[in-house]
C-alpha cells in the first residue's frame, strides 16, 4: 500500500534529549583535497575559510574548510597510506565521512546517545587554542559514516583549534546556496527500518514521511525511503534502501560502487533556484535532465506557481506540491567518477516534503544514466 503521512514536526523541544541547532559541517574524505576544494569553490561558489595540515601541526592529513552562507564543507585527504582516511578512500572513493551536528553540549550529546545504544566514534574531546575551546564527540551511523557533535559556544576562532585561516586570492562569487536542507543515506537490503529505529531510539528523531516501492518505482527499478527528522526539524535524514524491480535499483548501484552504505546526496537550499542553477550550469555543474514533455503537464499537477515555466524548463528544474505549498528541485550528476554522492538544489515555497511527484520522472532520468554506465 502506498502511504504518505503528513509532516508532523514536534514543537516540543523541551523533551528533546538531543537538541540540535543544525548541521555544523559535512566532511568528505577525498583523494586530493587541494583539487576538490578548488572544484567546490569554482563550481559551487564556496569561499576559502580554514586549513589544517603539516604547517599547522597535523601530520597525517590536509583539510580544507570552505563555506557558503550556513554551509560548511571540510575536504580531507590523507598524506600517507596505512591510516583510516586512506583506507576509507580505498574502499569508498571520495565520499562523506562526517555529518557534524551543532549542539550546546557535546559531552551530554555523547552520554545521551551512547546510553541509548549509539556506538562511540569519539569520546568527548576538548580542543583549545588562543581563541577558546571546542568540544567534540561522535557516534557511528550507517556504513563508515559518523556523526560528530560540535560544541563551539566558547570558541571565536575561524573554524576550530588545529586550523588556521585560509586566505586565498581566488574568491568566486556565491551561487546563492544557503544551508543544508537534508542529507540522504543509502543503506542495504532490509536495513532501512533498523536505521529508522537507530535514529528514533539513539537520537530521538521522528519518522515524518515514508515512501514505499509503489511510490518510488519505474517500469524497471525501485527503492523505499523513510524521512527522519530531529525535534525542531533543522536536521532531516531520509534513509533509502533498494527494492526489487525488473532491473537494478539505483540504490544497489550506489552500494556496489561505494562498496557499502553511505551518504547518497546532500540537499542544499537556495532562495532563488533559477538564479542559482543558471550560475551552476555556467560553471560546469551537470544536472539530471527529465524529458521536456514533463513540462507539458506539470502545472496541471502542481497548480499555480510564482515562477515562469520557461526558465524552469530550460534549466530542467522540477516542481512538486504538498498541502503546505510547493517546492522546486534539481539533482546534479554524481560529483565524482563513481556513481555515488550527488547534490540536490532545492527551493521550498511552503512545502516541507521531498518531491514525491517527481520521483518517477527523476528515476527514469537516473536509469538512463545507469544504463549508459552498464549498471541497469
Ligand atoms: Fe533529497
Amino acid at each position: 500500500m502506498s502511504v504518505e503521512t503528513a509532516p508532523a514536526i514536534s514543537e516540543n523541544t523541551l523533551a528533546d534529549f538531543l537538541p540540535l541547532h543544525g548541521t555544523d559541517y559535512v566532511e568528505l574524505y577525498v583523494g586530493n583535497a587541494k583539487q576538490a576544494a578548488h572544484f567546490y569553490k569554482t563550481a559551487f561558489g564556496f569561499q576559502s575559510i580554514a586549513y589544517a595540515g603539516p604547517e599547522t601541526g597535523v601530520m597525517d592529513r590536509a583539510s580544507y574548510v570552505i563555506r557558503q552562507n550556513k554551509i560548511t564543507f571540510v575536504l580531507t585527504t590523507p598524506l600517507k597510506t596505512n591510516n583510516a582516511i586512506a583506507d576509507h578512500i580505498y574502499k569508498h572513493g571520495d565520499g562523506v565521512k562526517v555529518l557534524a551536528l551543532m549542539v550546546d553540549d557535546a559531552t551530554d550529546a555523547w552520554h545521551q546517545t551512547t546510553k541509548r545504544g549509539g556506538k562511540t566514534y569519539m569520546e568527548p574531546t576538548t580542543l583549545k587554542d588562543e581563541h577558546g575551546s571546542v568540544v567534540l564527540s561522535g557516534i557511528h551511523t550507517y556504513g563508515d559514516t559518523v556523526h560528530i557533535f560540535v560544541e563551539r559556544k566558547n570558541y571565536n576562532g575561524i573554524f576550530m583549534p588545529g586550523f588556521r585561516k585560509w586566505e586565498s586570492h581566488y574568491n568566486p562569487t556565491s551561487t546563492g546556496l544557503l544551508y543544508v536542507d537534508h542529507c540522504v543515506g543509502n543503506v542495504g537490503w532490509n536495513q532501512m527500518n533498523p536505521w529508522v529505529k537507530f535514529y528514533e531510539d539513539v537520537m530521538g528523531f521522528k519518522n515524518i514521511l515514508s515512501f514505499d516501492d509503489k511510490d518510488i518505482s519505474t517500469e524497471y527499478s525501485a527503492l523505499m525511503s523513510k524521512v527522519m527528522s530531529n525535534g525542531n526539524g533543522f536536521v532531516k535524514f531520509p534513509i533509502n534502501e533498494p527494492a526489487e524491480g525488473k532491473k537494478k535499483s539505483q540504490v544497489e548501484e550506489y552500494l556496489d560502487f561505494y562498496n557499502g552504505e553511505g551518504v547518497q546526496h546532500v540537499a542544499i537550499a537556495t532562495a532563488n533556484i533559477i538564479e542559482t542553477v543558471t550560475m551552476l550550469q555556467e560553471r560546469g555543474v551537470e544536472f539530471l535532465k527529465v524529458p521536456t514533455s514533463y513540462y507539458d503537464t506539470v502545472l496541471d499537477r502542481v497548480g499555480h506557481i510564482d515562477e515562469d515555466l520557461a526558465p524552469l524548463k530550460d534549466l530542467g528544474i522540477l516542481i512538486d506540491r504538498d498541502n503546505e505549498g510547493y517546492l522546486l528541485q534539481i539533482f546534479s550528476k554524481p560529483l565524482e567518477d563513481r556513481p555515488t554522492l550527488f547534490f540536490e538544489i532545492i527551493q521550498r515555497k511552503g512545502a516541507k516534503s521531498f518531491g514525491k511527484g517527481n520521483f518517477k520522472a527523476l528515476f527514469e532520468a537516473l536509469e538512463r544514466e545507469q544504463e549508459a554506465r552498464g549498471n541497469l
